[in-house]
């Protein structure tokens, strides 16, 4: 199981956090991989200059945009 920390807090939030987790729990359904991975919303996690902060298995992810989703996806959960 991977836990997956995605920031809702107002900044990522204006850059689309909700519709990024909304489609990252659409993309484990389609691959039946809801099981496999655990999505929790966090506040603020100090870094609302760069892009949605998330954190995967303690790691973190700068590359999240709602434009990106699915790369990352592809790349974090998907290929691993
Ligand atoms: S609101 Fe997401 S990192 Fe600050």
């Amino acid at each position: 199981m991977k836990n997956l920390t995605i920031c809702v807090g107002t900044s990522c939030h204006l850059k689309g956090s909700h519709h990024v987790i909304d489609r990252i729990e659409q993309l484990l359904q389609e691959h039946d991989m809801e099981e496999q991975v655990n999505i929790t919303a966090a506040f603020c996690m100090g870094r609302c200059k760069g892009n949605i902060g998330a954190v995967i298995d303690g790691r973190d992810i700068l590359d999240l945009t709602e434009e990106s989703v699915e790369t990352v996806f592809r790349r974090e959960i998907l290929d691993q």
